[in-house]
């Protein structure tokens, strides 16, 4: 990764050291069958939607089986993963993202300013992904996200490409049960993706000397509306149980995927269905790969908690906030290790 290995960037503090042997794998996050969604009963997908408020409400995590993405799709980009990653840094460098496109491979990415033990490849799904180009709040202009696609393999890009589509439906599906089990209509939250900024990261977490010291990425909230993320046999995703707080390692599931409620949902819901903390451990003896989706609404989202939500008894628990602003300001900050804290969604939260 590095010419001269110097592993001081990647150390956690000490209380944030993932523990080798004591995580909890026998409760894990629960595991949904999505084969209702193929039935015109609508008790069966009422019961689908309360079984998801469920598992958003007590964990913000869940896996989905019978999702109705094709394995053969998810294979496929499977393959140009490891391919693309197993390249020279210096090849895959000339894909490297830069200040001016956030786009593409990058190996230094910071989580709470400590170093992750990861490679990402970035692409967005709409081209170009038009965003805020400052985070200032008076300065309305805007700029636009273009990919970058790497020559080898060659059929890189068609299979990202393939699977985004394929995920994007199933993001659809799971953002229209999470609106059912708020007893709101399933399409309310659709339009605001329509002009959706999105994006597919690939994750490479190569072997690790210092597993006990680093992280693939340090505890964190996923800042959009939804995660989907395929992971490989490997594990190591660790999701922070809400009743006590203890760390949980997500157990592989073959061809299942892992979905998560990110802040924007946190807010929409007024907090019925938080945002969890997650992190992932490395291991010396296996790399692995896994690619999360990231369902992210258009720059100009004003996000609030749902009218319908909120009352005299349960008040609107945040601040409306630009979520292009927010976008702006986390891209400026995630480029270099910062000094102050990354902005977060609970600077946004009303005071009691
Ligand atoms: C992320 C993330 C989990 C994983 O990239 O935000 O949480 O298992 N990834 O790679
Ligand atoms: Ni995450």
């Amino acid at each position: 990764m590095v010419e001269v290995f110097d592993s001081s960037a990647f150390i956690q503090s000490i209380e944030h050291r993932p523990k080798p042997t004591s995580t909890v794998e026998a409760e894990g996050i629960p595991l949904i069958d999505l084969s209702a969604l193929n039935s015109s009963d609508t008790g069966a997908i009422a019961s689908l939607a309360a079984e998801i408020g469920d598992a958003c409400a007590k964990w913000g995590f869940f896996q989905v089986i019978n999702h109705g993405v094709p394995l053969e799709c998810r294979e496929k980009i499977d393959s140009v993963q490891r391919k693309f990653f197993g390249q020279s840094v210096e090849e895959k460098s000339r894909v490297r993202r830069d200040e001016l496109n956030p786009m593409g491979y990058y190996d230094g990415e910071h989580t709470k300013n400590v170093r992750d033990w990861k490679e990402v490849f970035d692409f967005v799904v709409e081209v170009p992904t038009i965003i805020a180009a400052s985070p200032e709040p008076g300065n309305k202009e805007l700029t636009m996200l273009h990919n970058q696609w790497p020559e080898f393999p060659p059929n890189f890009r068609e299979a990202c490409e393939e699977y985004t589509r394929e995920i994007e439906k199933l993001s659809y599906k799971l953002l229209e049960l999470i609106s059912l089990s708020l007893g709101l209509p399933a399409n309310k939250f659709n339009n605001f993706f329509k002009d959706q900024t999105s994006f597919l990261r690939l994750n490479y977490y190569p072997r690790c000397p210092i597993p006990h010291l680093a992280l693939g990425v340090g505890r964190h909230k996923d800042a959009g509306g939804l995660t989907v993320l395929s992971q490989d046999d490997v594990g190591g995703l660790e999701v922070k149980r809400k009743s006590d707080g203890e760390w949980i390692r997500v157990k592989p599931t073959p061809d299942a995927y892992i979905v998560n409620v990110g802040d924007i949902i946190q807010v929409w819901s007024n907090d019925k269905y938080e945002s969890v903390e997650h992190r992932v451990m490395v291991n010396s003896e296996r790399e692995r790969f896994s690619i999360p989706f990231f369902f992210n609404p258009a720059h100009y989202t004003v996000v609030e908690p749902v009218a319908e939500l909120v009352n005299e008894q349960n008040p609107a628990k945040y601040k409306a906030f630009n979520w292009g602003k927010f976008v702006s300001a986390r891209n400026l900050s995630n480029f270099k290790k910062l000094q102050v804290e990354n902005i977060q969604i609970y600077h946004f939260k009303e005071s009691d």
